[in-house]
């Protein structure tokens, strides 16, 4: 385990009767060396004194957006920037719900929105509230985003029902955030993704383009937060909201993703393409809107797009670098020719067709790399993101352990 010494710990309070276990989580925390803030919600009040968190953590308690006296000392958004890492326990129905529409109406749940520190929380609420769909759908919608979920544990609650929905005990709550630090596979370590479909101007209204979404590559993005990368996401036209902690540039083209992608690579370690990127973009792109009056037909002369992921790998100084390969057919020779061709150090293949692949929310991979392959099954394209994230640190772990060595 990794001890949360020296981390600086937002130990959220919302108002559940769980609330007064979070005197004994904020003590643990301190004993274990953490720097730790409480920011309760107004509610919380009712459930545990905030002399008593001050009294163990030695800082004053936070419960108020507008507080003249602290924003002076440090303000909401210095707040945000402060944690390492904010840990809401209990996390009620209410603020889950709020959080996960984005609501930013009292202090805690403004740091939620402005932080970008990996968020974990701890529900704490009667069994019928969990299970109920909007809950599980509230919480889904958190974990798409990259908040990590510790519990709720299953048992008696206080209002005398039985089943899922008690907060984690203190000392289990310890455990989940120093296993979350020391599961941090790619801690501080600047990471590019590239995601979503390129649009190829053809006149001012009109494109090429293709039917990617970007659910894979924003997956893929919330994946290596939660292992602690600084991920900058370059994302061509999706309907999609940004993760969690995660930088976003928005590009339309093809050579707009390359100059993003150049830009960024100095500092990044690992590169990801997963944006289906237009290989042809039109040779001329008209000043006005194309017209059809008096024609029967369209000619259109297209020329070869940069192959971004080729050009990146064959830098002499370059990041780890994974392509993905949409194929229709022979789906792995494609994809171990692909990888040889542009120099890869790994390939994720799928099979991809109108219904699959694209657009998608499920999906299924071949992953290749030079002496091993892994396929992982059909399955949500979150859980995906987490499986291939974990064989990409393996395999970049390793190349790492041989470059030291030799
Ligand atoms: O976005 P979703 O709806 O979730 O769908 C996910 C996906 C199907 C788009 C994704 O899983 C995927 O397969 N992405 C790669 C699609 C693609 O363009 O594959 P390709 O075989 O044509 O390209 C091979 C690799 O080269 C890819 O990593 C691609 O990003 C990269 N490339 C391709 C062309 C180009 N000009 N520049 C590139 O960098």
């Amino acid at each position: 385990m990794q001890p949360s010494g020296g981390r600086r710990v937002v130990l959220g309070i919302t108002a559940g009767i769980a609330a007064f276990k979070a005197a004994e989580l904020a003590r643990l925390l301190v004993r274990d060396g953490a720097d730790v803030q409480v920011v309760m919600t107004r509610s919380a009040g009712q459930f545990i004194g905030p002399m008593t968190l001050q009294a163990i953590t030695g800082r004053p308690v936070r419960d108020a957006l507008f507080d003249p006296v602290h924003e002076a000392a440090m303000g909401h958004i210095e707040l945000a920037r402060w944690a390492d890492v904010i840990l809401v326990a209990p996390a009620t129905a209410d603020f889950i719900a709020r959080i996960a529409i984005g609501m930013a109406d009292d202090l805690l749940s403004t740091l939620c929105l402005a932080s970008g520190a990996p968020l974990l929380l701890a529900p704490a609420m009667n069994q019928a509230m969990w299970g109920h769909p909007a809950t599980q759908a509230n919480v889904a919608a958190l974990v798409e985003r990259g908040a990590t979920l510790l519990g709720p544990d299953d048992g008696d609650q206080a209002c005398g029902d039985t089943g899922p929905g008690r907060m984690r005990e203190p000392a289990a709550l310890l455990g989940d955030l120093q296993a979350s630090l020391v599961g941090a596979r790619f801690a501080g370590r600047r990471v590019i993704v590239t995601a979503g479909p390129t649009q190829e101007p053809l006149d001012p209204v009109r494109f090429l383009g293709n039917r990617s979404s970007g659910k894979m590559g924003f997956a893929l993005a919330a994946a290596l937060t939660a292992q602690g990368a600084e991920v900058v996401l370059i994302s061509g036209p999706v309907a999609l909201p940004t993760p969690r902690g995660v930088e976003r540039i928005d590009v339309e083209s093809a050579l707009q993703m390359r100059d993003a992608v150049l830009a960024e690579l100095p500092e990044a370690v690992l590169f990801i393409a997963c944006a289906a990127v237009a290989d042809y973009r039109p040779l001329e792109v008209a000043a006005h809107k194309i017209k059809k009056e008096g024609t029967s037909s369209l000619k259109l002369e297209l020329v070869r797009n940069p192959d971004i992921l080729a050009e990146v790998s064959a830098r002499a100084e370059r990041p780890f670098c994974v392509g993905f390969a949409a194929e229709t057919d022979d789906l792995e020779a494609a994809a171990e020719s692909k990888m040889r061709t542009k120099g890869l150090d790994m390939i994720a293949a799928n099979q991809v067709s109108v219904s699959r692949g694209f657009g998608t929310d499920d999906n299924a991979l071949l992953v290749i790399w030079n002496d091993g392959r892994v396929a992982l099954a059909n399955q949500p394209k979150t859980q995906l993101a987490v499986q291939l994230v974990d064989l990409i640190a393996d395999r970049f772990d390793a190349q790492a352990a041989t470059k030291n060595s030799g």
